[in-house]
């Protein structure tokens, strides 16, 4: 096994003609890291990581693998592994086949390939499917040949572009955890496209959010649900309440005040006076039948409940305060009391886990 190498993504942009789809994106990926792109459809994600690979159009900017500049080198100079979401396995060959086509091509040795293609179908738990056609495997089997494919390689780098996206739900869950596993075995750095926040969430040391070609921003999955920098990063990680408003300082207190009859006031001393976005998360909001008495750092707002959706362990609620409709979400135990449809509920909302987001 070769040691983990770093990519380096220096202010890489792509256009496809007149169409600038990668602007300006720098990222740098630590060697054995777990690294997702995560964004819409069509926001770049793909494009980044085949510029990556050597395929599309020459973007402007540097890619480094290791210490090595590769934008000027061609897809088979660049020793990635490129796993697709279509698995493109050949249909017409065995799983054998299939995973020795590369080293094949490579000329190896017959007992060489033979060593390795077993290894590999091994490590992805193939071995006694190996005589079979890709028709003859269920989806998740074909995803792992594909991998197989890919690894039996040694290439310096893995990218996987949304390679659960074809499988149900219960084996997209299984089938992340085993890439995950086998990166970490392999110690290989990794890119992983999904448009899935929860996929990205579980399986990712860190994430790079995009939109529009543009990165919105780098981090941990617990450092961008908690700490977004934006109202687009706020809400792609997860639900969220956004109110927009204006923050003015009176005496020590800063207060906030949004157009709309929501207001309270902020503790914090280094807020910036002016327009803002106050951000909080649906379970952030207590919920309870009667205004109790509150601690003083705590905010209470009273609404109306407009409409109610039982989702399993929570109850999400929407709430009307003033004109904006807030989303609730109570934790849900057999036999608690769920708040019905009309009623007047007063919420409880910590101040300290507001966050203002700077317009
Ligand atoms: N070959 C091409 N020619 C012209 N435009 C392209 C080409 N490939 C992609 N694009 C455009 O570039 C933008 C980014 O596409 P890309 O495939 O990278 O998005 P993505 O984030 O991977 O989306 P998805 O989640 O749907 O796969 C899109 O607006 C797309 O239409
Ligand atoms: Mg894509």
């Amino acid at each position: 096994m070769t040691d983990a190498v770093k990519i380096s993504i220096k202010n890489l942009s792509l256009s496809f003609g007149e169409t600038k789809v990668l602007k300006d994106v720098s990222i740098e990926i630590e060697p054995g890291e777990f690294f997702s792109f995560l964004g819409p459809s069509g926001s770049g994600k793909s494009t980044l990581l085949r510029a990556i690979a050597g395929f599309g159009p020459r973007p402007e900017g540097d890619i480094l693998i290791g210490n090595e500049k590769i934008v000027k080198l061609p897809p088979w100079e660049r020793n990635v592994g490129m796993v697709f979401q279509s698995y493109a396995l050949w249909p017409h060959m065995t799983i054998r086949k299939n995973v020795a086509f590369g080293l094949e091509e490579r000329r190896t040795p017959k007992r060489i390939t033979n060593e390795q293609v077993d290894e590999v179908l091994e490590m992805v738990g193939l071995l006694e499917f190996a005589e079979r056609r890709p028709s003859q495997l269920s989806g998740g089997q074909q995803q792992r040949v594909a991998l197989a494919r890919t690894i039996v390689m040694k290439p310096r780098v893995l990218l996987l572009d949304e390679p659960l996206s074809n499988l149900d739900t219960n084996l997209r869950v299984q089938m992340r955890r085993e890439i995950l596993e086998l990166q970490r075995k392999l110690k290989l750095t990794t890119i992983f496209v999904t448009h899935d926040q929860e996929e990205a969430n579980t399986i990712s040391d860190r994430i790079a959010v995009l939109n529009h070609g543009i990165i919105q921003q780098i981090g941990s999955p617990l450092k961008l649900y908690d700490e977004p920098t934006n109202r687009f990063v706020a809400n792609f990680l997860g639900s969220v309440n956004l109110i927009d408003g204006v923050i003015n300082q009176e005496d020590n207190v800063f207060i906030f005040n949004s157009a709309q009859g929501i207001s309270f006031s902020l503790a914090e001393s280094n807020i910036k006076q002016g327009s803002c976005t106050a951000m909080f998360r649906p379970q952030n909001l207590k919920i309870t039948q009667k205004k109790k008495k509150l601690d003083p750092t705590a905010i209470q707002l009273s609404g109306k409940i407009e409409h109610r959706e039982f989702l399993g362990s929570r109850v999400r609620y929407l709430v009307k305060v003033g004109e904006h409709l807030l989303l609730v979400d109570d934790t849900h135990e057999a036999n608690c009391t769920t708040f019905e449809i009309g009623a007047t509920a007063s919420l409880k909302l910590e101040s300290d886990m507001i966050r203002i987001l700077n317009n």
